[in-house]
């Protein structure tokens, strides 16, 4: 991708024009940001999707005036004349591949950013009401149309005793009603509220995660502690595996210098010491931070199933094919940094050579590519195991 050519997708802004004044910074309404757009799915099929129960999906309705919100599986859902209604369907990027290309146009912004792309339906009138959501957002609309009111308000007071979040005072600053192919951002904490105009209303929201702080704390922690207990040869969980370099922590705790005590309850000062002295040794470095992120921002969520090949995929470690390319599924998520590779939760056994790293960014790779002749003999074991897994498939087109 072209970082600095305009981009109908951003209303004629370049990626990089757009990451500077827009991305958490203000909302940008986009008309045609994606002309003659075909929604990835029917409306049938998003109800379709709201039936399963390995889908999360919400239905958002007003009775009397009242908020209502009720999460699925659903055995029924209401039609378009029995009052107004939106529901909501989270991750739909697992489960069609359609979904999932439509995330591809907006790899300007990191991975690890990503979060899913929810779609929701609605009947005249529908809308989750007003309120703000906590990270950045490119609603698209897909199908029919939906005016939107929004503006960055102060006040992000919420109504207090609702199912769901409605704010309190909504002092939206636009108001633009957006047809099939119109697109609005919106970074985080903005006021937004989208309402249904007519019935078939399909909106695509692509959406960013943002790490909490103390998400952020906690797991840099767990990585730690995995790492020591990997290090100790006891066993740790994913973040300590293999283990990274670090201090020996081997050794036990002495206390020569303990004088005689009359307060024997008190916790002594010199264990106090040595514990701190203990944790000044832990390495919080880029190497562990990289490792607790790769590792987290990849594993793959409760819905993401991975089938088996259906045909013997090609034995590439006997014989790397001439042709064809190997693709990532829609499913997989892979990170890299440095030399380390993260592919769906676990650290690759393999280093992140260019070629996997190319896989990663593109998340294909051309066999006939020339990075592939330098592949190591670990990087392909590991380009097997992944096809066998069917977190990987090979194309022979
Ligand atoms: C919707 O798609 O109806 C709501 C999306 C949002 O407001 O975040
Ligand atoms: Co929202």
């Amino acid at each position: 991708m072209n970082l600095d050519h305009p981009l109908p997708l951003l209303g004629g802004l370049s990626p990089d024009d757009f990451m500077r004044r827009h991305w958490q910074r203000k909302p940008l309404l986009i008309r045609q940001a994606i002309p003659g757009f075909r929604p990835p799915l029917t409306l049938a099929a998003v109800k379709k999707l709201a039936r399963r129960d390995d889908v999360e999906s919400r239905l958002i309705w007003r009775e009397n005036g009242e908020w209502r919100m009720e999460h699925g599986p659903f055995a029924r859902l209401p039609r378009d004349n029995e009052g107004d209604w939106t529901l909501l369907v989270q991750g739909v990027d697992l489960h069609s591949d359609a979904a999932a290309e439509l995330m591809q146009q907006f790899r300007f912004i990191p991975d690890a950013r990503l979060d899913d792309v929810m779609i929701s339906i609605a009947s005249h009138g529908g809308g989750v009401g007003p309120h703000f959501d906590s990270y950045d957002v490119f609603l698209l609309q897909a199908a029919g149309e939906r005016e939107w009111r929004y503006g960055r308000q102060k006040d992000l007071g919420l109504q207090p005793g609702l199912p769901l979040k409605i704010l309190s005072r909504f002092e939206p600053e636009h108001t633009a009603v957006l047809a099939p192919g119109d697109m609005l951002y919106l970074p985080p904490q903005a006021a937004h509220d989208g309402v249904a105009v007519g019935d078939g209303c399909m909106t695509i929201s692509i959406g960013f995660r943002a790490p909490s702080q103390a998400d952020l704390a906690r797991g840099l922690l767990e990585a730690a502690a995995d790492q020591v207990m990997a290090r100790v040869g006891l066993l740790g969980g994913p973040y300590g595996d293999p283990p990274l370099p670090g201090p020996r922590l081997s050794g036990l705790y002495r206390d020569p210098g303990q004088p005689a005590v009359d307060h024997p309850a008190q916790v002594p000062d010199g264990l106090i010491e040595a514990t701190l002295a203990t944790a000044d040794k832990l390495r919080f470095d880029e190497a562990l931070a990289a490792r607790f992120l790769g590792c987290w921002l990849t594993e793959p969520g409760n819905a993401a199933v991975f089938d088996p090949p259906s045909d013997q995929p090609p034995d590439i470690e006997a014989q790397w094919p001439a042709q064809g390319r190997l693709q990532l599924d829609r499913r997989s998520r892979m990170l890299y940094r440095g030399k380390q590779l993260f592919i769906n939760g676990e650290t690759a056994g393999a280093a992140a050579e260019p070629a996997l790293r190319k896989l990663a960014d593109a998340r294909a790779l051309d066999c006939a590519d020339p990075l592939c002749a330098r592949l190591s003999d670990s990087a392909r074991t590991q380009l097997a195991d992944w096809l066998d897994a069917g977190w990987l498939h090979y194309r022979p087109e």
